[in-house]
């Protein structure tokens, strides 16, 4: 089992929790004119992993509920 896990730009609000808690696949940073937003590394879309791992602590601690994670 594999699963797909993105942030919804539109309502991340920077906190960087989702960084703090699993920093291999989540940080921080700057869009445009000082608005920071939350990203999967690397692809700054959506990841799919095969194990949940702190993927779904970040999930958790995200204060707007906005990292979403699918099975895929
Ligand atoms: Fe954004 Fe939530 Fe991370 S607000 S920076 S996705 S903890």
């Amino acid at each position: 089992m594999s699963y797909k896990v993105e942030v919804d730009k539109h309502t991340c609000i920077g906190c960087a929790a989702c960084e703090a808690a699993c920093p291999e696949n989540f940080e921080v940073k700057e869009q445009n004119e000082g608005e920071f937003k939350g990203e999967i590394k690397a692809t700054e879309k959506s990841k799919v992993v095969k194990e949940l791992g702190k993927n779904k602590e970040a999930a958790e601690v995200c204060p707007v509920n906005c990292i979403k994670i699918e099975m895929t």
